[in-house]
């Protein structure tokens, strides 16, 4: 982290677990297990029908709600979509794009999440720009090479201005949901190499200034020392952000130095 430069976000992504009316009592008890401090922000994803009661409940606590998809189009005749507006007309405030299991089950390709982001940035929503390597590619020397192109052409088009509200999340395939975390050297160092791919489009200043977060098995036990790191910015943390009190520890493990 550095929190000099950039702010630090701890983002749940529920995927497609719980229930609206489970939101209530899971905030009582984040709220007990909070620290009194806050040292980062506080986001939950979760799906689009909840995200109302995600709003309402997480105002107490300051926890933004975030959708977990968002359709490129702006409106009209796309059946089960939810749009950008209508994400935020519920009060989202962020949204995950690009996630590896949209990206593994419903065929989303780079263009579609630079699409997906940007209408998110046009409605005032701010993306989590989600990217990362296979194993295989990890096993072939192809991450860097590889994520590269992801944060490259779900940036296309998008300017710097623009750029201060998104968020890139690393989540390496291989870590999401196995329980196999990439070492806190692995993770910064591709952390490390994003900032540097963002330099090279947009410069020094803006490239200091955008949050990358780390997703992938992070939990209660290894956030402190991934966080350490001086590239990775906060977390999108899956399992762990349906555990409260979990979810405020790693919370509480921005609180360094
Ligand atoms: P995980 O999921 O923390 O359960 O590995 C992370 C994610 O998919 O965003």
């Amino acid at each position: 982290m550095n929190r000099k430069y950039r702010k630090t976000v701890i983002a749940g992504n529920w995927k497609m677990n719980m229930l609206a009316s489970e939101i209530k009592p899971f905030m009582e008890e984040l709220k007990a297990n909070l620290p009194k401090a806050r040292t980062c922000e506080m986001v939950l994803c979760v799906p689009g029908v909840m995200v109302p009661a995600m709003v309402k409940a997480g105002k107490d606590c300051k926890v933004a709600a975030g959708g977990e998809d968002v359709s490129c189009f702006e409106k009209g005749a796309y059946t089960g979509e939810v749009s950008a507006s209508q994400l935020a007309d519920v009060g989202a405030k962020y949204c995950i794009v690009g996630h590896s299991e949209r990206r593994q089950y419903h065929g989303e390709d780079d263009m579609l999440v630079n699409a997906k982001a940007r209408a998110l940035l046009d409605k005032g929503i701010m993306p989590i720009i989600c990217v990362g390597e296979s194993l295989e590619q990890r096993e072939s020397n192809l991450t860097m090479e590889y994520v590269a192109y992801q944060v490259k052409a779900a940036l296309s088009g998008i300017d710097a201005s623009q750029l201060r509200r998104c968020v890139i999340a690393y989540e390496p395939i291989w870590a999401i949901g196995t329980g196999k975390t990439a070492t806190a050297e692995q993770a910064q160092e591709v952390c490390e190499g994003i900032r540097a791919v963002i330099r090279g489009i947009y410069g020094a200043r803006p490239a200091r200034a955008v949050s990358i977060l780390y997703g992938g098995s992070m939990n209660a036990k290894n956030a402190y020392e991934l966080l350490a790191q001086p590239d990775i910015d906060g977390g999108l943390i899956g399992g762990a952000s349906l555990k409260p009190v979990d979810f405020a520890t790693i919370i509480k493990a921005t609180d360094q130095g």
